[in-house]
């Protein structure tokens, strides 16, 4: 009888410390997850400041398409001006097509031009656009606020 007392004891004690550990294991795969979701997501892709590249890495004369912030860069010979591919009429995601060198949406049709203004179709005004930001040669772009523009103007365009 005696020598069961301490096997029994022993038992607790390991099955208290596997459950005291699972639970520490959990706590912290709760906090690990906790902060990821606290995290600012805005910083890391659409909805807030999303980093696009150098800006030596976009040539003059070119459109470039941001995929994870939803948006292109077009730099001219002023400067760059970022683009949202949502299509103004009803939504689509309008792609670049550089055999046209024009915005083509595929939905119904509307064409733009390399700084978002429309040549043909439906969509009622140019691509809206996102304020770009310019820090140490890094081009860093607001997607939480998109601006409707009725016309394009050389104004829209950040010097680079
Ligand atoms: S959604 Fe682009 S033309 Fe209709």
């Amino acid at each position: 009888m005696t020598t069961q007392a301490p096997k029994t004891t022993s038992r607790r004690n390991f099955l208290g410390l596997a459950f005291g550990g699972a639970l520490a294991l959990l706590a912290a795969q709760f906090t690990v997850a906790t902060l990821k979701f606290l995290k600012p997501i805005s910083r890391a892709g659409f909805g807030g400041q999303v980093y696009a590249g150098k800006v030596e890495e976009f040539a003059i004369n070119s459109v470039n398409r941001i995929l994870a912030g939803r948006f292109y860069i077009t730099r001219t010979e002023d400067g760059l001006l970022a683009l949202w591919q949502r299509c103004p009429h009803l939504g689509c995601a309008v792609p670049w097509v550089a055999e046209e060198g024009r915005f083509h949406c595929p939905c119904h049709g509307s064409i733009f031009n390399e700084v978002g203004e429309v040549l043909a179709g439906p969509s009622p005004r140019p691509l809206d656009t996102f304020p770009v930001t310019v820090r140490s040669g890094e081009v860093w772009v607001d997607t939480a606020r998109p601006t409707p523009r009725a016309n394009f103007d050389p104004s829209q365009i950040t010097g680079a």
